[in-house]
């Protein structure tokens, strides 16, 4: 991690402070409304922090959909929440950079706050993150929201850990034209993980499952060559993929959903996995399917099935119980099954009730991640909960981070 200054120690009053934070939300798809409130309230203390010391405080953020890259909802509900949550008035405006925002950003007095409408109504802010057109540093900087908004302010914070591997002009471009500091939220979510990745209590042990297979693979191979893994617990569509590298047929239901996600390149890479790390790597030794509403287990040996696999099984769950509640350091991505859908979430529940009694360190990231677990436990009782979800795959596999990178520039610069 660059030494990157905290907000917590400049002196802010009367500066114009321009925050982004990632406050994206889960919406409900119909009606668009925010249904799960945890980055809003992770992001509290900075906000707060800086509006009480009086600053004149602009909050930037995106919010999306359920589809990936839909990012038409715009943030006048995050400004309610916030306001109700802070007990103060945060403004908001239907607009992000033009004349409309830069007058009520002119106008702002010490310690009032304004949220802008949704960033991501700018396509420069998504054309730069795994599309085709991507801008040079130096092009974002000149981007419609860092020329217009820039010059508006005295200081940029960032307290968005979550959206910190996106390379887009408000996470990464700030930091080239102003001073520029670390939120509360940023600065404890790298600290924390870099603790626990740097040092883990073993045995360490990776529970990881989900449908985002992509995601675990890549954890898988860092954690595994560098030993930071002593064990790995696969679940979830993970686990099956690796049932399929292990030459176990699924049956032909299961095998076409895989397909169909585009995920049956993976096995190879668990054929490699499995070769280079047999004793690590712990597969599902049974599956369960629910047939006309009714539970049915499957011992790996007694596959295929024609019904489509949706959790693990009890002996597996209990097996993986026993290496959770022995582990010096558990960190889980993803759930072990279709929690939503009852007769399938036996394995997530019992599996997050393990986690969250576990003696060892314990640390959780990603929405759906964190969704399932806050379904089933106290997330109290989660050591370490982290809001984000692909930024904390990224980090934990080793992958660099755009923000941290603009952070580490930006120390480079004032250094020489
Ligand atoms: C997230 O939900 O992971 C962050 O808010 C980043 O969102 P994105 O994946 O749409 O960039």
């Amino acid at each position: 991690m660059p030494d990157i200054p905290s907000s917590a120690d400049l002196d802010v009053t009367g500066q114009r402070v321009l925050l982004r934070v990632d406050i994206n939300s889960p919406v409900d798809p119909v009606t668009k409304r925010i249904v799960d409130e945890s980055r809003i309230d992770k992001s509290l203390p900075t906000i707060r922090d800086l509006a009480a010391r009086g600053a004149r405080l602009v909050v930037m953020a995106h919010q999306g959909d359920a589809l990936d890259y839909h990012n038409l909802v715009p943030t006048e509900e995050h400004a309610a929440k916030l306001t109700e949550k802070l007990g103060r008035p945060v403004q908001w405006v239907d607009d992000v950079a033009g004349p409309e925002a830069r007058r009520r950003i002119q106008a702002l007095g010490n310690g009032e706050i304004l949220l802008l409408d949704n960033i991501r109504m700018y396509g420069e802010e998504l054309s730069t993150f795994e599309r085709d057109v991507r801008l040079t540093p130096e092009q974002m900087a000149d981007t419609y929201l860092v020329r217009n908004l820039a010059p508006l302010f005295d200081l940029y914070v960032n307290d968005a850990f979550a959206t910190a591997h996106r390379a887009a002009p408000s996470m990464i471009a700030f930091q080239r034209l102003l001073p520029s500091a670390a939120g509360l939220l940023l600065t404890a979510e790298v600290e924390g993980l870099s603790r626990i990745l740097h040092d883990p209590t073993r045995p360490a042990v990776f529970l990881l499952g989900g449908l985002k297979v992509s995601d675990g693979f890549s954890v898988m191979g860092r954690v595994l060559g560098d030993g930071l893994a002593d064990r790995i617990l696969t679940t979830g569509v993970l686990g099956e993929i690796f049932l399929l590298a292990d030459g176990i047929e699924l049956g032909p239901t299961t095998e076409r959903f895989i397909a169909e996600h585009d995920l049956l390149h993976h096995v190879d890479e668990a054929e490699e996995l499995l070769a280079d790390y047999p004793d690590r790597i712990a597969a599902p030794v049974d599956v369960a399917v629910v047939d006309g509403g009714v539970r049915r287990e499957f011992a790996v040996a007694d596959l295929p099935t024609d019904t489509l696999i949706v959790d693990v099984g009890e002996a597996t769950i209990s097996a993986y119980e026993v290496v959770i509640a022995a582990a010096g350091t558990v960190f889980v991505n993803g759930p072990a099954g279709a929690y939503e859908h009852e007769g399938a979430d036996l394995g997530t529940r019992r599996l997050w009730a393990a986690v969250a009694a576990a003696p060892g360190m314990t640390a959780i990231g990603g929405g759906d991640t964190v969704a399932s677990a806050k379904r089933f436990v106290d997330l109290d009782d989660i050591g370490f909960v982290s809001t984000a979800g692909g930024a904390l795959i990224r980090f934990v596999s080793g992958q660099p981070l755009p923000l941290l990178d603009a952070f580490g520039a930006a120390v480079d610069r004032r250094s020489t």
